[in-house]
């Protein structure tokens, strides 16, 4: 049984349908991606997640029973960690864990270890007294991320953990997703970085103007791509293209290039040259074509998302 459900969410914002029928689940001690482009509807699925927003229609549940996100037990159970940083610029990062933490509910005992544990997690102990307007976008993140974790949730809900962070806070922040994951937390982690998710996640719902697309593990929605190996050759062997075009599951000029793009069904990028490449080299041999370049691309989540929209996933 999934640990949370989330069934037919609707919402609208006046003229805008934000969500239409949301639905996936998240099981325990997973990191659920969801993984969509600007305004696919993320922040509002999570605000409704965490209690922070209503939605028009469609239900929560928990281990089979039914939820109500504004119900205190279950907003104790919960980290969230908003888009928009949620800590006070005007105080230090020791004075915002402190000030969350009470509000969390933190016996003044548990409250100083805890910060200090916070401090230690998110690599902030040596900036605690500094003011939060002074952190550098990765800092104010991490912050925000350790806010998150405070009252020690088991479900953490992180939106664009990374937005704006230099590389080092990023691999920080993943890191750490992973770790508590190990230690049986459930996290959903909402992202448009294609290649974050595909690292940090369990499984991914991606997400697109406010329906969920497809949502399966990782190596599910891979595998659900074939693998595509490139070979260019010079545009001037346009006048075989009839031999070309068989021998190729693809052809396509670009400016003076003819690129053959060959499917590899059972291999996922991992090897460089199936069968199907060593015939279509056969090929070009004969014809006495020289070859410029083989590159394989492995399948990602970014080919799944034009393949199932149509559309790019960056903006
Ligand atoms: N407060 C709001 N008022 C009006 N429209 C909104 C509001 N919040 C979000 N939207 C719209 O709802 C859609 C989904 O937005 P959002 O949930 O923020 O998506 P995401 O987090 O995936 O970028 C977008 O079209 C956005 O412009
Ligand atoms: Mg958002």
């Amino acid at each position: 049984m999934p640990f949370l459900e989330v069934n037919n969410l609707c919402k609208r914002y006046d003229a805008t349908q934000a969500l239409a029928g949301v639905s996936f689940s998240i099981g325990g001690g997973e990191v659920l991606g969801l993984l969509g482009p600007n305004g696919a509807g993320k922040t509002t699925t999570l605000m409704i997640m965490a209690g922070l927003l209503r939605a028009d229609a469609g239900t929560l549940s928990c281990e089979g029973r039914p939820l109500d996100p504004t119900a205190p037990a279950y907003r104790r159970s919960l980290g969230f960690a908003p888009q928009n940083i949620a800590a006070y610029p005007e105080l230090t990062a020791l004075e915002n864990l402190r000030f969350f933490g009470r509000l969390y509910g933190l016996k003044r005992s548990d409250l100083a270890t805890r910060a200090a544990e916070i401090l230690a997690i998110t690599g902030l102990a040596p900036r605690q007294h500094s003011r939060v307007a002074t952190f550098s976008g990765g800092m104010k993140r991490r912050l925000n991320f350790g806010i998150a974790l405070l009252h020690r949730p088991n479900l953490l809900i992180l939106d664009e953990p990374t937005v704006g962070v230099d590389p080092q806070s990023r691999a920080h922040l993943i890191g750490q997703t992973r770790a508590l994951r190990d230690q049986g937390v459930s996290v959903i982690y909402a992202s448009h970085y294609m290649e974050e998710v595909q690292v940090v996640c369990d499984r991914v719902a991606i997400m697109d103007q406010g329906r969920i697309v497809v949502a399966d593990t990782l190596r599910n929605l891979l595998h659900r791509l074939d693998a595509e190996t490139l070979v260019e050759i010079p545009a001037t062997a346009c006048e075989q293209l009839d031999a070309l075009t068989q021998a190729a599951d693809r052809v396509e000029q670009r400016g003076d290039r003819l690129v053959l793009a060959v499917r590899q069904p059972d291999d996922n990028g991992a090897s460089g040259i199936g069968p199907a490449v060593s015939r279509l080299l056969a090929v070009l041999d004969e014809l006495r074509l020289p070859v410029l370049s083989v590159t394989t691309k492995r399948p990602d989540l970014e080919q799944l998302f034009l393949r199932m929209t149509g559309r790019e996933l960056r903006d």
